[in-house]
């Protein structure tokens, strides 16, 4: 068993929980921290037991003694450092989205190719145990009638942006509802209905699009920004729908119904607890038919250890993308975000750069 060696590239939340799964894979070893903080690299590592640090990229990605590295950095980062790491030669598991747009994720495509390095969006949605279960048993019920993907939860973000607009807090917006780094609900959660929807049934015939912004304070003035969405799809023979939300929570579970009934998933950005509910299944006590099944498989041990396992598999068999978050997937999804962005006028600096 040989140990992969990984860079971390970034210091906040994500980097400390995705780290918490990731140690849990024996062959992962976080060998290095890229801080742009030399203080933030040091106190992370000392958090980690991480023995080398550093605070520029090229010089983690240049080192001979790293062969990965996770990105965990604010969404309009993500294609230059993926890749300045790619083109040293280095495998790339990178944040969601995978970057601003299509056209920043085509480049990065480009990168993992002619570097011929693993490249995968760190989606856990589609790894997860229970997520593969509901893969594999799809057809079971019949042709699939309708998706519905459900990811709102109130955000303690939302809080701050609303202390920033009303002056009581003199911050930067945070990133997951500043179009300067590329956020707002789709790209922060929206995503996670969406990545899913892609991998089981394709692109989309039709995208309709009707989305809740509002203005926020950037350097070029005010700007806006997406809070929630609900998104309607078409495919032939089937309908789908994804709603998110980052100033309210829902607690909807996430349906697949198939002619033969219902696979009912608790949750879609880590799902774990799945239902099998028949068709003609009871609707109240006094009714009879088919009794619901719950049908979960055992979780992980830590929900982001699923992203880890799949993409060291990569590495390790040689093989240069996975097969659920595929390139095409990840290419396909974000060409849907774009879609919805351009119906919701919601834009980003990213969109306008080189
Ligand atoms: N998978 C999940 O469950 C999950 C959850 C939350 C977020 N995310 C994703 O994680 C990524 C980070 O989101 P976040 O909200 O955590 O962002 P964030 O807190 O704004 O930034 C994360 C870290 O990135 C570094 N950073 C910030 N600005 C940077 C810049 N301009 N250039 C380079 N590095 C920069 C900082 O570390 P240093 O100060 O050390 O440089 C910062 O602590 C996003 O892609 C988001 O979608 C994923």
């Amino acid at each position: 068993m040989k140990t992969v060696r990984f860079g971390i590239v970034g210091t906040g939340r994500i980097s400390d929980w995705v780290l918490k799964g990731a140690v849990l894979e024996p062959r992962f070893k976080a060998a290095a921290v890229c801080s742009r903080s030399e203080d933030k690299a040091r106190e992370f590592a000392a958090r980690h037991d991480i023995h080398r640090t550093f605070t520029d990229i090229d010089a983690m990605a240049d080192d001979p003694g790293i062969d990965a590295v996770y990105i965990g950095t604010p969404n309009q980062t993500h294609r230059d450092i993926a890749i300045r790491c790619m083109d040293h030669g280095k495998h790339v598991l990178c944040e969601k989205p995978l970057a601003s747009n299509a056209l920043e994720v085509k480049d990065m495509i480009s990168a993992a190719a002619r570097n011929g390095v693993v490249l995968m969006e760190a989606m856990i949605s589609t790894l997860s145990p229970n997520f593969r279960m509901v893969q594999e048993r799809i057809g079971d019920p019949g042709k699939v009638r309708h998706y519905s993907g459900t990811f709102c939860q109130f955000s303690s973000k939302y809080d701050q942006l609303r202390r920033i607009l009303r002056g009581e807090e003199d911050s930067p917006v945070p990133s997951s509802f500043n179009p300067e780094r590329s956020g707002g609900a789709l790209m922060d959660i929206g995503i996670y209905p969406i990545y899913p929807m892609v991998t089981l049934f394709g692109r989309p015939d039709s995208v309709k699009a009707d989305v809740l912004t509002i203005d926020v304070p950037t350097s070029e003035g005010m700007r806006p920004v997406d809070l929630q969405g609900c998104v309607t799809f078409g495919y032939d023979g089937m309908s789908a729908v994804a709603m998110y939300s980052k100033i309210a929570d829902s607690r909807l579970r996430t349906e697949i119904s198939a002619e033969g009934g219902i696979l009912s998933l608790d949750q879609i950005h880590s799902t774990r607890q799945v239902e099998f509910i028949p068709h003609g299944a009871p609707t109240s006590g006094r009714s009879g038919g088919p009794a619901k099944e719950d049908i979960t498989v055992p979780c992980d041990p830590d929900e982001y250890l699923c992203e880890f396992k799949e993409f060291i598999d990569l590495i390790e068999s040689g093989r240069s993308e996975s097969e659920n978050n595929s390139l095409d997937n990840s290419l396909t999804v974000v060409e849907i975000l774009d879609e919805i962005r351009r119906q919701a006028g919601v834009t980003f600096p990213a969109d306008h750069r080189d």
